[in-house]
């Protein structure tokens, strides 16, 4: 599959597999308490909020691991700004369907770069009132260090390199690999 269009395989299926398990049982460890306390329920479940579309593969893969019930919710956003990087100034193009205060609120990412849309992200689910909030994420890249933002879960740290696969792409491009790479400098050529 898209032969000669991935340089070098920077995650591999299997280390995935091993870390969203493990990610699975952090996250599961610190939630037990919360998430099955006294008259747990639909409103008690642990709410996973995935970043479309980059995070749904992680997303699913993690949701199925976690020992926990969870429900799932979705939002699209679009930062202004170049292709290639972000300028912290982001529309919401889908918000999530329900409300959130209250709840415990894990939101689920594929990577953080610059870092400047998931601060967004954060100050305004923050502003909604949830009962907790924290972030779970994939891959994280040196820069994201930068902004001061928590980011309890993380999977992985990698170069500052731009990686496609597991739901990221290169114009709407190699979402479907199961693993994470480079791409061949020809792609972008
Ligand atoms: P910031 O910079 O705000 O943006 O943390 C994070 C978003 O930028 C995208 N992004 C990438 N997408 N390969 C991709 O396919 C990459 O290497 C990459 N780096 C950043 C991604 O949409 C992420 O949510
Ligand atoms: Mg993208």
């Amino acid at each position: 599959m898209y032969d000669g269009d991935i340089a070098s395989v920077l995650v591999t299926e299997q280390q995935i597999r091993d870390k969203t398990a493990e990610l699975a049982e952090l996250v599961a460890r610190d939630y037990a308490r919360d998430v099955a306390g006294p008259g747990p329920g639909p409103g008690s479940d642990l709410l996973l909020v995935g970043v479309l579309k980059g995070a749904v593969m992680f997303m699913t893969d993690f949701a199925r691991a976690l020992p926990l019930p969870v429900q799932l919710e979705f939002m699209a956003v679009s930062s202004y700004g170049s292709a290639t990087s972000s300028s912290g100034v982001v529309r919401i193009l889908k918000d999530l369907d329900r409300d959130i205060a209250g709840r415990h609120v894990l939101i689920v990412e594929d990577i953080i770069d610059s870092g400047l849309t998931l601060s967004w992200l954060m100050k305004n689910l923050e502003s909604r009132r949830p009962a907790s909030l924290q972030v779970c994420t994939l891959l994280r890249k040196p820069d994201a260090v930068k902004v001061d933002v928590p980011v309890k879960y993380v999977g992985f740290d990698i170069p500052n390199e731009f990686v496609v696969g597991y739901g990221l792409d290169y114009a709407e491009r190699y979402r479907d690999l199961p693993y994470i790479g480079t791409l061949d400098p020809s792609v972008y050529a």
